[in-house]
């Protein structure tokens, strides 16, 4: 280790290193309060204006950070929300925090990195660690950022550090969460994991790797596995539905094997900022070596189907009571990807709504977590706002379909006075009266 590199080791060891976050969203907001309670100053750096006035405000805008931690946060100094990228002059970690989406044809759109990368590259200093955090395809830590750091003349190693440390946070999980999860670290030479090894040791348990590539594949390794095993679930339950199996009742009983299974469930879709996109990535780069990752088409195609299948099932039930789905009016339970969270990214609720609205219906929806959810303009839906769930509400309703199985519905109430339900999640698993209006997947 050169006297650079021992400098700033000690600055971290005191918590003395400044630390900027590009990008103050779900990832950047939760990391920054997490390294600023253990004691390092934190810039968040956004280009959201609104964003930034919360946070100087103290407001949070993600369910997993509080106002009252917040504020305090930012009263004490320990966390200042800016739009200044001079600050990085000042910074002596720098933690790349952006999104990475995909383009409408599927394909990884890095452009964000690349150009926080060239904002980086600008005030890049001596003795500075450059930490790539948002989920990429293996390889552009050193294809992509490296280069772009390199052109100043500093070199990496010696006169800067590089790493990859994938976020493997999971919202809404009580029982996993930042202080539990270990931290994967692969920089771009051993020292440079060496250095991001010890900044990640101040807040969790390290796994150190030896690349930044094998970082990297580490994070869509993870979720492509979740995908595919989501994909799995999902054919075997459109194979159940086709050989009138009650999936949930075959699933229950084989989760019950102490190993060998993990428990994936059926579901309308995948949603979110990471299992629909991330497999993406991976399948993109596999392209480059002649390596198509069949696993990944295989489940994204099985996976797209699921909220076909979900309209298939509201008209067979509408049918069965004598009404089509051209005006019938549903109310769509749940817009969140998942429970208990408020965010609806890549949720399969808006197909299934674009589906239920596109084949005549009237739609509606109820989400307490979601007050307006904003559709794509081809779908002609513009803006839609949550709904009271109440009796009134229900009994005037020819469909409820349960998209996300939030803790804090009453099911009971909805299934007495709802005349069918279409329940994706099996959310109504304890209800126990007028079960015959329940359709589940
Ligand atoms: N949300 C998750 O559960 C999760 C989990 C693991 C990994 N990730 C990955 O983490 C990364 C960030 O995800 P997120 O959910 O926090 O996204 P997000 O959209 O919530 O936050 C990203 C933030 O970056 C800001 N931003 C965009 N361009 C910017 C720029 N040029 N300069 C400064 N700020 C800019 C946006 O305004 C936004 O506030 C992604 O790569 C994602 O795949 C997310």
């Amino acid at each position: 280790m050169n006297s650079i590199a021992y400098e700033l080791s000690t600055k971290i060891e005191k918590k003395s290193a400044n630390v900027a976050i590009i990008g103050i969203g779900y990832i950047g907001l939760t990391l920054a309060v997490q390294l600023s309670k253990a004691g390092f100053t934190v810039w968040g750096l956004e280009d959201d204006q609104k964003r930034i006035e919360m946070i100087q405000l103290g407001i949070s805008y993600i369910e997993d950070v509080s106002t009252d931690e917040l504020s305090s946060l930012v009263r004490e100094k320990r966390i200042i929300g800016t739009s200044d990228f001079q600050v990085l002059k000042d910074a002596d970690i720098v933690i790349i925090c952006v999104p990475t989406p995909l383009s409408i044809n599927k394909e990884p759109d890095i452009s964000i990195i690349r150009s926080v990368t060239e904002k980086i590259a600008g005030f890049l200093h001596s003795g500075q660690l450059i930490i790539l955090e948002s989920t990429t395809y293996p390889g552009t830590t050193d294809e992509v950022i490296l280069p772009c750091l390199e052109k100043t003349g500093f070199r990496v190693g010696v006169d800067f550090f590089l790493a990859h440390s994938p976020e493997r946070v999971d919202f809404g999980n009580i029982n996993y969460t930042r202080s539990n999860v270990p931290k994967v670290v692969g920089g771009s030479t051993s020292v440079c994991t060496k250095i991001a090894q010890a900044f990640f040791e101040s807040v969790a348990i390290v796994v150190p790797v030896s690349s930044a590539l094998v970082a990297e594949m580490v994070k869509v390794y993870e979720n492509t596995y979740r995908m595919v095993n989501i994909g799995l679930v999902n054919e075997i339950t459109l194979l159940c539905d086709r050989m009138g199996i009650n999936v949930w009742e075959m699933l229950e009983a084989a989760f019950t094997k102490p190993y060998g299974l993990q428990e994936f469930y059926p579901g309308p879709g995948i949603g979110g900022h990471c299992i629909p996109i991330d497999p993406h990535y991976l399948a993109w780069k596999a392209k480059e070596y002649d390596f198509p990752v069949k696993f990944v088409e295989l489940a994204s195609d099985v996976n797209s189907r699921m909220p076909y299948f979900v309209i298939d099932k509201t008209i067979k039930a509408l049918n069965n009571r004598g009404k089509p789905l051209r005006d019938a009016r549903v109310l769509v339970l749940g817009v969140a990807y998942k429970k208990n969270i408020a965010d609806y990214r890549e949720s399969s609720s808006l197909k299934i709504i674009e589906l239920l609205y596109s084949g005549g219906a009237s739609v509606i929806y109820h989400d307490p977590n979601i007050a307006s959810v904003q559709f794509d303009y081809r779908s002609g839906l513009n803006k839609l706002y949550s709904v009271e769930l109440n009796e009134n509400v229900l009994e005037n309703l020819d469909a409820v379909v349960i998209v996300t199985d939030h803790s804090f519905i009453d099911y009971d109430n909805v299934v007495k006075y709802a005349p069918i339900i279409i329940d994706t999640r099996n959310a109504t698993k304890n209800v126990m009266e007028n079960r015959e209006k329940i359709i589940l997947l």
